[in-house]
């Protein structure tokens, strides 16, 4: 006679899952979260200044450009405010400032105008 085995299926339930990792790894996360958060940067005075350094990289520091690009310091306000929201909207053809200038509000505009033209075009 053949003896019927009856063996249950032990079946998956010794898995656990590793909720304890889990667990330690929110505990070292928090261990190592940022104290202190950087101070937004003020948008008054200092602030075109901190705007201005952005366009050094091309058109020279303080916008005095060593050659081959546009010196901008010096160059009356209107002109500057004219030149950026062309390039932004579109209507002045660009192969880099259309994609720079999208990067400023109104106001920043103002004030990258106002700070390079109080500027002497040379020293
Ligand atoms: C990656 C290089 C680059 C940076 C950064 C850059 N410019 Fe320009 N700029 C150019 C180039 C190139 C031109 C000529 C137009 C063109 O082809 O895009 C130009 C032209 C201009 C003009 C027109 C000048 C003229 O007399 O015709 C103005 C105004 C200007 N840029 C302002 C700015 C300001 C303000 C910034 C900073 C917010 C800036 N640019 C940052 C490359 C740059």
């Amino acid at each position: 006679m053949a003896g019927a085995q009856s063996s249950a299926m032990p079946g998956s339930s010794s898995v656990r899952t590793g909720v304890r990792a889990f667990g330690f790894a929110l505990a070292l996360f928090g261990a190592v979260a940022p104290v202190a958060a950087a101070p937004v940067a003020a948008a008054g005075e200092g602030g075109a200044r901190y705007l201005a350094a952005t366009c050094a990289n091309c058109h020279g520091t303080d916008g005095r450009s060593a050659g081959g690009m546009a010196t901008l310091a010096g160059k009356p306000r209107e002109s500057l405010i004219e030149a950026m929201q062309a390039f932004r909207g579109g209507q002045r053809p660009a192969t880099i400032m259309h994609q720079i200038a999208k990067g400023y509000s109104d106001e920043q505009i103002v004030a990258l105008a106002d700070y390079f033209a109080r500027l002497k075009a040379s020293q």
